[in-house]
């Protein structure tokens, strides 16, 4: 077999949150082609990178009190800890904010200018006054222009569904200042992709997409291409663009580019080559694995931008599904939004890991895990079939025949059979139909196990423990498990490691599976893989649910003043703390359902007035639906906190919180200054 040249590459993770299972869905899926691959024999590099930049990263940091180089410094390191534990084999994992990606980036956009494919001019954007900053669509709240329901986000109403500019939104505010944003405008650049169009009908056609990718593409290619804007204004984390000061490259321009450097930093290290790979002469085969949310920058402006500026176009896309967890996306307030660190808590990585392998296909549909699902599929299948062959073979063997095995199996039909499988199942790995590659492996896993049944090794072991027909039949099933244990490597690495120690051999390669283990001494058994709990899987959710109890962004905020309340009082605080909160009476003018929403209500309150004498309004989403009809509550006055940051909602953003008491369900009372108090008011 020719060995191949292959550059994979996950996509790159944000810089500004932790690892979690949708992430690790992407990379295990990933990391086991990749180990395939190798297994195989082929010369395959898998490298990826922390995508750095872009304003989030930036706020983030902000509001850490920390510059955005330490944040990025510190959630490297904690990505990289987290697909370590969960066995990702990457050849190298760099960052997007290096000095490779500053030079590449640099490099290929004044190649892309020298092209005339850059183009510049003014654009009007919202601008936020008080924070100087241009702001992008999530950034910007207000009141939907159509049917006019607040707390609307960017360029489209979750209530009726129409779509407008954000300059359009009644209204509108800052959701970082609370400031009302102005029109300000200014100079972008602009990456010119309409240019490729005919390149790019070609190109997504040519074998490189799935299907189902390349349709959806077609539609959007059958319509006119939009110019693609690739500049920010300063403020911003990222890479100021050449010769144009105060302009930076968006993320999305430098994000793919760091695939390049992160290879480019890997051969600085070692005898490979970057023009081997990204040359456009180049034979390697390239892929990019990636979700389904990020397909047109990696299938039109990425293949675009490198196709202008001569370098090799990828040899494919491979796009993935979403992960849901029990049917639906991943919640904070379910506790199904799970870290990588929190699942590595309770459970072994490589329960996942198989979990996933079974599931996975080469389609782009989502992929459900179903917690009681995972428990028992882990535990019949990889404990009760593939660990059993060989637990219930290895006493024998060490006990009768000091660890040796037999010259000859009892049965070479069935390991022949096993052995006449490898090319299947590794065909299935490399198409990524790897649930049918594990269906085929735990389908022999069964044969053994009826094999082992049959024999019943115990009952000769009874009467004679040196019988050489016992020996015959264990070896048999250890072979079996030996093969079985080779397809799963690259599933299950670690506990493939296990088995190789417990085997004594070298670590398995797929060619391996051409041969048996005879007259060959094996060590003592030890535990390969333990049970999953249920307990631990429900313990992983409860500890994701409690973390997103204080700071939920998908849940109404009465919910989580009950859940306080009964673990008891909140931790002291200092009279400086309190008088920071600013208590104000206002008056309810108007109170109503917020569609969808089972508890919330949207509340607009009036707050008096400020300085300049200009009415004050805020629009609060409050949890308190089940306790009072919308009607009942215009025209009453209520306690507001008036100065807490605006919070985004699933259905909006609050901008405060009214105050209320009470057990839940109808039981809520509003809190009412007594009569004679006036909006505006401050409560001391
Ligand atoms: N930084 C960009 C990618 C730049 S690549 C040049 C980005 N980052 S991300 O952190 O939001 O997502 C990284 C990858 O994880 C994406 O491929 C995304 O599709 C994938 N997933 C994020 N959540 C996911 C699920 N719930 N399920 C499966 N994959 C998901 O996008
Ligand atoms: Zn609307």
């Amino acid at each position: 077999m020719e060995q191949r040249k292959i550059l994979v590459t996950s996509a790159l993770p944000y810089a500004n949150g932790a690892i979690h299972l949708g992430h690790l869905m992407e990379t295990i899926q990933t990391d086991i082609w990749v180990r395939l691959q190798k297994m195989r024999g082929h010369d395959c590099l898998y490298v990826c990178a922390d995508d750095a930049h872009g304003t989030a990263i930036m706020l983030s940091a902000e509001k850490r009190g920390i510059t955005s180089e330490q944040l990025i410094d510190e959630v490297k390191q904690q990505h990289m800890q987290d697909f370590a534990d969960f066995h990702i084999g990457f050849d190298n994992y760099h960052s997007t904010h290096t000095e490779e990606n500053r030079a590449l980036s640099a490099s290929i956009y004044k190649a892309l200018e020298a092209n005339g494919h850059i183009a510049r001019r003014s654009i009007k954007q919202l601008f936020d006054p008080e924070k100087k900053l241009f702001l992008a669509d999530r950034y910007i709240t207000g009141t939907c222009p159509k049917c006019k329901t607040a707390g609307q986000y960017g360029d489209n109403c979750e209530a009726c569904g129409s779509t407008y500019s954000p300059a359009e939104l009644i209204d509108p505010r800052s959701v970082i200042s609370g400031a009302t944003p102005i029109e300000k405008e200014s100079e972008h650049f602009f990456f010119r992709l309409p240019e490729f169009s005919d390149m790019l009908k070609t190109w997504t056609r040519s074998g490189t997409l799935q299907d189902q990718v390349a349709n959806k593409l077609s539609e959007w290619l059958d319509e006119e291409l939009q110019e693609w804007d690739i500049s920010r204004d300063a403020p911003y984390f990222g890479f100021e663009i050449p010769g144009a000061p105060g302009k930076y490259f968006y993320v999305w321009l430098d994000a793919p580019i760091g695939y390049m450097a992160s290879l480019q930093n890997l051969c600085d290290r070692t005898d490979y080559k970057f023009d081997d790979y990204w040359h456009k002469d180049s034979t390697a085969e390239v892929y990019h694995f990636i979700g389904k949310d990020i397909i047109n920058f990696h299938t039109l402006f990425w293949p675009a931008m490198l196709t202008s500026t001569g370098y090799r176009t990828p040899t494919a896309v491979y796009v993935h599904g979403f992960l849901t967890v029990d049917g639906t996306k991943m919640s904070k307030s379910r506790g199904t939004f799970v870290n990588a660190r929190t699942y590595l808590e309770q459970l072994d990585p490589e329960y996942l890991r198989y979990y996933l392998a079974a599931k996975l296909s080469s389609g782009i549909d989502d992929l459900d895990l179903n917690l009681e699902d995972f428990v028992q599929r882990v535990n019949s299948d990889l404990v009760g079939k593939v660990v059993n062959i060989a637990s219930r073979c290895a006493g024998f063997i060490s006990k009768g025949f000091d660890g040796m095995l037999s010259e000859t199996p009892d049965n070479l039909a069935l390991l022949k059979e096993i052995q006449a499988a490898s090319e299947d199942i590794a065909r299935h790995y490399e198409a990524r139909e790897y649930s049918k590659a594990v269906r085929l492996i735990m389908a022999l896993a069964d044969k053994a196990n009826q094999y082992i049944n049959d024999k019943e090794p115990w009952v000769i072991a009874k009467t004679d423990k040196t019988s050489p027909q016992l020996q015959a039949i264990c070896s048999t099933g250890i072979n079996a498990f030996r093969l079985l244990m080779c397809y799963l490597k690259p599933v299950l690495p670690a506990m493939a490691a296990k088995a190789e120690d417990f085997l004594a051999i070298a670590p398995l390669q797929w060619r391996d599976s051409g041969e048996l283990l005879t007259n060959h001494q094996i060590s003592k058994f030890k535990p390969l893989l333990t049970r999953v709990e249920a307990d631990k899987v429900k313990a992983m959710i409860e500890t994701t649910q409690q973390s997103y109890a204080d700071k939920p962004a998908d849940q109404p905020a009465a919910d989580t003043a009950s859940e306080t309340a009964e673990t008891g009082l909140e931790p002291e605080i200092g009279f400086d703390d309190f008088i920071k909160v600013d208590l104000r009476v206002a008056l309810i003018t108007n109170a109503e359902q917020v569609e969808g929403a089972d508890k919330l209500l949207r509340i607009t309150l009036d707050i008096g007035k400020d300085k300049a004498g200009n009415p004050m309004t805020r629009t609060v989403l409050s949890g308190i639906k089940s306790a009072y009809q919308p009607k009942a509550l215009i025209g009453r006055l209520t306690v507001l906190v008036a100065n807490l940051q605006p919070r985004k909602m699933k259905f909006g953003t609050s901008e405060g919180m009214i105050l209320a008491a009470g057990p839940g369900g109808k039981d809520i009372w509003l809190l009412q200054p007594d009569s004679g108090a006036e909006p505006g008011m401050r409560i001391t």
